[in-house]
């Protein structure tokens, strides 16, 4: 697969049937992805995604809530504060796992929406994250403005996107594999290309605060004009 044949993707409902599995299942494949598809590793995702926590935030595609427990183990572990976490996912049984991971805690609220029509006034929100996501949103465009919709002025995004694979052989091969693999199964929608990536960023409105590649995985921290 090369971005000259991107193949069309699914719809936001059959993204979220294709999400429709069992919650360890969940983990164990995120893990192999993330170090296959993505090549990257958990600790630089939590040094993307750990600071970027506002007193309110949306965690947006937040899926079973693993990777933002963790996020929070790991702010806690760097001792900074504690904030207000609003999980969105489209995804009915993604959301059961997270509702059922932080059930009974204080500060977090989990919805069900699209990311690209959320129930939310304009301003809501001091800090958002979007992690391994970017590259599952039928409506990218859509999601970015929305989130930049919810945003205070001065808010900051922390996003990542998977890129076209990269990297010597068999890295290279291994990695398409799992992309041809995921978009036929519906939990990716394409990977990108971080140029492209960064100019849906800026076309939402954002700033660019900061961005880097690594492996497949391209990460970016923009900010809402104030
Ligand atoms: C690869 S998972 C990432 C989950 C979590 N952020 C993580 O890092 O583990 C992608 C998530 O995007 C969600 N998603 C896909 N399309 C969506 C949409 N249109 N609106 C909201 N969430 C969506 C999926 O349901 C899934 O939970």
């Amino acid at each position: 697969m090369s971005e000259s044949v991107r193949p069309p993707g699914k719809s936001r409902e059959e993204i979220a049937a294709a999400y429709r599995s069992e919650p360890w299942w969940y983990d164990v494949r995120g893990f192999f992805i993330l170090t296959f598809a993505y090549n990257s590793t958990l600790l630089r995702q939590m040094r993307t995604f750990g600071p970027n926590f506002g007193p309110r935030h949306l965690e947006l595609a937040c899926g079973t809530g693993t990777f933002l427990e963790l996020l929070l183990r790991w702010r806690s572990w760097k001792k900074l504060p504690k904030v207000d976490v609003v999980g969105v996912d489209y995804a009915e049984s993604m959301l059961a796992g997270a509702l059922n991971r932080f059930r009974g805690q204080d500060g977090f609220e989990f919805l069900h929406a699209d990311a690209a029509d959320m129930p939310f006034s304009d301003g809501e929100f001091d800090t958002v994250n979007i992690a391994n996501a970017i590259h599952c949103l039928p409506d990218v465009d859509g999601g970015l403005r929305e989130t930049f919709r919810v945003m205070k002025p001065g808010g900051t995004l922390a996003a990542n996107a998977l890129l076209y694979p990269r990297g010597p052989w068999p890295f290279k091969g291994i990695a398409q594999r799992i992309n041809e693999w995921g978009i036929r199964k519906g939990i990716l929608y394409t990977p990108y290309d971080e140029a492209d990536v960064r100019r849906r960023i800026l076309a939402a409105g954002f700033e660019l605060v900061a961005d880097s590649v690594s492996g497949n995985c391209y990460d970016v921290l923009a900010r809402k004009p104030a």
